[in-house]
């Protein structure tokens, strides 16, 4: 394995996302770690891994890992839950830097803020499929109460912007109807675009219960692995870096990278995980 101590210190943080909604984890962790260099890679060419099979989301998560790896990346962020659900072993297996996913830091979030261990996890239809938000929730509370369910048209409203229509505040109370009766304390947002309606989220549920971004958990834990291989934490150069590449239009992400982190993006290059090697 290659310890922490081979790796350049200043090398960026690797990210890797279906597309744009990855930035929200981004933005969380820049917001948290101002030194440090990333590199952000949005499969926008393969967007939306939520709806398909467990071997494509795969494949097109170990391509985009690697494809990072090659960028000489010293930390690695699965940012999207649906290849998180479906890569996070196989890519901790293959290769040997510290790995940071969404699930596992949404998880420990969740665990820690329940008051009555009674969780909802909302994600895209494969990410509720593959149970693992579910399953490492009842791993670590046997006796809890999980549910899940699947979101799939938030994602789509959360692209064309429509954060405020009354079109999404009736979908966010169609697909909350079936919590109402089960007393849910906590809710873990498991996918990279439903923080942007998390104020919708918590008007339906009302103030009581808990919503766990899982955005803001990974930022948390990335902080805290750097922390702990105080070796690869940058050591500081006032201009942090921030690379972006896509796989199709880097003009159109460019826009709505730039509306969803509020601030300016000088260049996003095009790039194909999938035939790089
Ligand atoms: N990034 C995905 C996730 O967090 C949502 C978008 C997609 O379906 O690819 O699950």
């Amino acid at each position: 394995m290659n310890g922490p101590q081979q790796i350049d210190t200043n090398a960026p943080i690797g990210i890797f996302d279906s597309g744009i909604g990855g930035l929200t984890v981004l933005k969380a962790i820049a917001h948290s770690l101002p030194q440090e260099n990333f590199i952000y890679f949005g499969d926008t060419a393969r967007v939306p891994y939520g709806d398909k099979s467990q071997s494509t989301i795969l494949r097109y998560s170990l391509e985009n890992a690697m494809f990072l790896m090659d960028l000489g990346v010293k930390l690695l962020v699965i940012a999207c839950n649906t290849a998180a659900a479906y890569s996070s072993a196989k890519v901790r297996q293959f290769f040997k830097i510290p790995i940071v996913d969404v699930i596992e830091a949404g998880v420990a979030q969740a665990l820690q803020v329940t008051t009555h261990q009674r969780i909802a996890i909302l994600a895209t239809r494969a990410t509720v499929r593959s149970e693992v938000y579910q399953q490492a929730l009842r791993v670590a509370m046997p006796g809890a109460f999980i549910t899940a369910i699947s979101c799939p048209l938030f994602v789509p409203l959360v692209e064309e912007q429509l954060l405020g229509h009354e079109a999404t505040r009736l979908l966010v109370k169609e697909y909350l109807a079936p919590l109402k009766e089960l007393n849910i304390d906590t809710v873990l947002l498991g996918c990279t675009h439903y923080p942007l309606l998390a104020h919708l989220i918590q008007e339906e549920l009302g103030q009581g219960v808990i919503i766990v971004d899982s955005a803001t958990a990974c930022a948390k834990q990335v902080k805290l692995l750097l922390q702990q291989h105080c070796s690869i934490v940058a050591t500081g150069n006032s201009n942090s870096n921030h690379r972006f590449y896509v796989s199709d239009d880097p003009y159109k992400f460019q826009q709505q990278a730039e509306r969803f982190l509020d601030w300016k993006i000088a260049t996003v290059e095009r790039a194909d995980s999938g035939v790089h090697h």
